[in-house]
């Protein structure tokens, strides 16, 4: 073990704790590719986007974008060996404020997605009697939640805070026991669970009556779809949150992976991983939304809530409750949903308390308590009050449409554009890695993404400027939206600025040797 205390031997890249074996590595990263984006989101987000025919731009922003960023980011952290602010730092000093940047991303999206994560653990126990009754919607705004009606309070809501201090205190038992005592265990055993418990839910739902006409709902291309920019830039946020790419998380993960890992044939497996259960969740969510129109007798496209928390959290339990054996349905349902959330959860909180680790030169398990205490404290305060719900939703809409595809951009402008290095970056891999990546990459994460990205960030930000967001208060959008991506930024800026307290790390010789790379 190393690093566990301030006393202990400090750790070097050659004494750096590694995934056991390329398996652990391999679960782990589709733990935390596989989470409630899958599961809640890609669904909703396909049927508003022209049903069928969004597989096209889906497909196409797979390939040309997110296993090309997938491999970007293992080729950074495996070649720097270092969670993402170290290891920009160790291609050129000022490029830590990027790494920090993503980091401080993933720090303000863990504080919700825990909450997600805690409301899944409380709708697994509701489930067993369907304790949410007739009214859902009600039930869980009102009795749940307690939303309220002044926009911002300070009412602690027990039923929400109690499971989200569960959910923080696992998280941080996990990341303190270390990357393959912790991390990789839980991923073993969770992964194949889920994706048993997964795959009978899907099987059981399309057995229910009217679960062809959700297919045919979800599978109907819309062609003019494609036409459509808004489309195309649904489908490549979805991948970017999907594979969990560009927030220095896959930075850190492909850190704790050994000198020789074949890192772009395991980033071929967790890709398509990834994609097949996002299917997989596509039809089960349909053939189950098919079965409730069929129930009410009306057309699947009437039904209302398709997408985000209402999806989960309002109409499923609505058709769980009409299911024959439907809190057996439920309970696996959401037990789903907790796990899938929970592995994704864990790799995020690592992702920021392995950078605050290198930087402040603390222990592993201290900097996880510090990390785990500050996101979870926040977490509650923000979430478990009445007001959760839209802060939640504003903050996510930010960060994932505005905050992650800034990142990116300037990820793949600063690294092959400024410091060069997508030829060297590119060698590495095809050193480690038995599937050789061509010079077709370098172009594709140097001149397609960022170029495409660019477009659709300007879109956005023109949509957000001049119509707001869900008619909420400028001052609102000022403080959850923008406010919440200045201090991404002014907390990355100030993290670069403290002096690097950890190891120094100019003696750090990148492997292998390649003569391109300039220090
Ligand atoms: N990929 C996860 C999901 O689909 O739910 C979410 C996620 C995990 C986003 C890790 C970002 C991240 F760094």
């Amino acid at each position: 073990m190393t690093g566990t205390t301030r006393s202990a031997a400090p750790e070097t890249p050659e004494t750096r704790e590694t995934w056991s074996h390329n398996t652990g590595f391999i679960l782990a990263a589709i733990g935390s590719a596989v989470g409630l984006g899958n599961i809640w989101r890609f669904p909703g987000v396909a049927y508003e986007s022209g049903g069928g025919a969004f597989l096209i731009p889906y497909l196409v922003a797979l390939l040309t974008a997110g296993i090309p960023i997938l491999f970007l980011d293992y080729a950074i952290g495996h070649r720097y060996r270092a969670a993402a602010p170290l290891a920009y730092r160790r291609m050129a000093r000022p490029a830590e404020a990027l790494g920090w940047f993503q980091i401080m991303l993933s720090f303000v999206i863990s504080v919700y997605y825990a909450a997600v994560v805690a409301w899944s653990l409380s709708y697994f126990v509701y489930a067993f009697d369907l304790r949410w009754g007739e009214d859902t919607l009600g039930f869980f705004v009102g009795d749940y939640l307690q939303v309220g009606d002044p926009v911002i309070s300070t009412s602690v809501v027990p039923a929400v805070a109690i499971p989200l201090v569960l959910v923080w205190v696992a998280v941080l038992l996990i990341i303190a026991a270390g990357v393959a005592n912790g991390v990789q265990r839980v991923n073993i055993i969770f992964i194949p669970l889920l994706v048993v418990a997964f795959t009978g839910l899907v099987v059981r739902s399309l057995t229910l009556p009217g679960a062809m006409d959700g297919l045919n709902a979800l599978f109907t291309p819309d062609w003019s779809a494609l036409t459509d920019l808004n489309v195309w830039i649904a489908a490549y946020a979805q991948i970017f949150f999907s594979l969990s790419i560009a927030f220095g998380i896959m930075v850190t993960y492909a850190s704790y992976q050994r000198r020789k890992a074949n890192m772009t044939s395991s980033g071929l497996v967790v890709a398509f991983a990834n994609s097949s259960f996002e299917i997989l969740a596509g039809i089960g969510v349909f053939a189950t939304l098919g079965f409730f129109a069929h129930q009410q007798q009306v057309e699947v496209a009437e039904l209302e809530g398709l997408t985000g928390p209402i999806l989960s959290f309002v109409t499923f339990p609505a058709v769980i409750s009409e299911m024959p054996g439907g809190n057996i349905f439920g309970v696996v349902f959401f037990a789903s949903l907790v796990l899938a959330g929970f592995t994704s959860i864990i790799s995020i909180l690592l992702g920021v308390a392995a950078s605050v680790q290198e930087k402040f030169g603390l222990g592993r398990r201290a900097s996880a308590i510090l990390v785990s205490v500050l996101c979870g404290t926040l977490s509650i305060s923000l979430f478990s009050t009445t007001s959760g719900l839209l802060a939640l939703d504003t903050v996510d809409q930010f960060a994932n449409n505005v905050g992650i595809v800034v990142s990116a951009i300037v990820m793949t402008v600063v690294v092959v554009w400024v410091l060069r290095r997508g030829e060297v970056l590119r060698r590495h891999l095809n050193a480690v890695s038995t599937f050789k990546v061509g010079r077709v990459w370098v172009a594709l994460i140097g001149i397609l993404v960022p170029g495409f990205l660019v477009v659709m960030l300007g879109q956005k930000l023109v949509s957000l400027v001049s119509d707001g967001y869900e008619d909420l208060p400028a001052w609102y959008l000022a403080v959850f939206g923008w406010g919440m991506l200045g201090f991404v930024v002014v907390a990355a800026l100030v993290l670069t600025a403290i002096p690097w307290k950890g190891r120094d790390d100019l003696s750090f010789r990148a492997w292998p040797e390649l003569e391109e790379e300039q220090r």
